[in-house]
């Protein structure tokens, strides 16, 4: 089958040494950000890709689990890569070039999951990853606004097409909105004290600055509680509300779930890495009415988690949690008709990246 966007010979098979997964995903080529995938072993345990057609990595950030996960397949395994993020696509589409034409990559949200399939033509598919929330190369990029820890622009948007900043959202919203969102994404105690010192604080200037907001949220806690939550930064829950409602995380998530049914084929299998209780919630509810309604079967009825080794290792893992499911039937295929019909393109020259065009979507956050 041929691939728009991939002009050049390329090579299938033996897959050289640098395709092969190494224990913990550790992406040598992009040492400077440090990147890990997280449970790269238990994720192929799960999912079982031996002997799988296509495959699709919904948040394919620097390819580490789409490596793996096509070494496993085998050479008739074919993988669409997903991911908002055009710069780490591009560092994507170099690790995962060895794979020539069986990668496809696209720029598109994974809450357009059942367009980017229509888009390429593909009918339904084996295996579906989504490993949520950022990549290490997001975080500690000051140039974000995603870290408490490093001074940037407060802007927390994964795809630069968003209108909305975090820096926006803290300086325009009212105060009892603020607080509502503090609490229920960041699922902060503290928000309405942490609402009132925003609003206080802009009084002044517009807060601009991701170490600017950090200080206002801390110093906001009372001393007492910040002492008690010694090694947690006091804005990490803050931080964690404003980039889920800036990017819309949870809405995007649910849409993803809501698709399985209608992307994956009968014996199909999705696995999910979540970060947070906000988002394992979503996972845990969603798999669980497949189970309810008889279409699908869990994969493992307890969470996975990374082992002692891997959060010595990578202590950004400590809270990932990993749920697989498998469809025991399949939903129509005639998802795209009932969904939200996003636009999305053909082909980049050049990039061998695809684009979507979805205007920066805005508006309803709240669950
Ligand atoms: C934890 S990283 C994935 C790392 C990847 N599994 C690896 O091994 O390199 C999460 C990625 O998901 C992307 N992302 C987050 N939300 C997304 C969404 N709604 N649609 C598509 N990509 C998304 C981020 O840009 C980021 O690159």
């Amino acid at each position: 089958m041929s691939m728009p966007g991939s002009s050049r010979c390329i090579l299938f098979w033996p897959v050289p040494q640098r395709a092969r997964p190494n224990r913990r995903g550790a992406d040598k080529d992009m040492s400077e950000s440090n990147h890990l995938s997280v449970m790269v072993e238990q994720v192929v345990r799960l999912l079982r890709p031996e002997g799988c057609e296509l495959i699709v990595d919904c948040t394919a950030g620097l390819g580490g689990h789409a490596e793996a996960i096509l070494s496993a397949a085998g050479r008739q395994g074919r993988l669409i890569g997903i991911d908002v993020d055009e710069s780490l696509l591009k560092r994507a589409k170099k690790r995962l070039e060895v794979f020539g034409e069986r990668v496809r990559l696209f720029r598109a949200n994974f809450s357009q999951l059942v367009e980017v399939l229509d888009q390429s033509a593909e009918g339904k598919v084996d295996l579906v990853l989504a490993d949520l929330g950022v990549a290490s190369a997001q975080l500690d990029d000051p140039a974000r606004g995603l870290s408490f820890m490093a001074d940037g622009p407060l802007d927390m948007r994964l795809d630069l097409r968003l209108t909305r900043t975090a820096a926006d959202i803290v300086n325009t919203m009212d105060r009892t909105q603020l607080a509502d969102l503090i609490y229920a994404y960041g699922e902060e105690r503290f928000s309405r004290r942490i609402a009132g010192a925003i609003v206080a604080a802009r009084r002044t200037r517009r807060i601009a600055r991701s170490l600017e907001l950090a200080e206002i949220v801390s110093k906001a806690l009372p001393p007492a509680v910040r002492a008690k939550r010694r090694g947690v930064h006091p804005a990490t829950r803050t931080f964690q509300a404003l980039r889920i409602s800036v990017n819309e995380e949870l809405t995007n998530l649910e849409i993803l779930l809501n698709s399985l049914p209608r992307v994956l084929k009968p014996n199909g299998r999705a696995a999910v890495i979540s970060f947070h209780s906000l988002e394992d919630r979503r996972v845990k509810h969603a798999f669980a009415d497949l189970v309810r309604s008889g279409q699908g079967r869990l994969l493992n009825p307890k969470p996975i988690t990374p082992d002692a080794e891997e959060i010595k290792l990578n202590p950004r893992s400590r809270s990932a949690k990993l749920r697989g499911i498998e469809m025991l039937i399949s939903g129509s295929s005639d998802g795209a008709k009932d969904h939200d019909q996003r636009n999305t393109d053909r082909a980049v020259g050049g990039t061998g990246v695809h684009r979507d065009v979805r205007p920066g979507a805005d508006g309803a956050d709240r669950n």
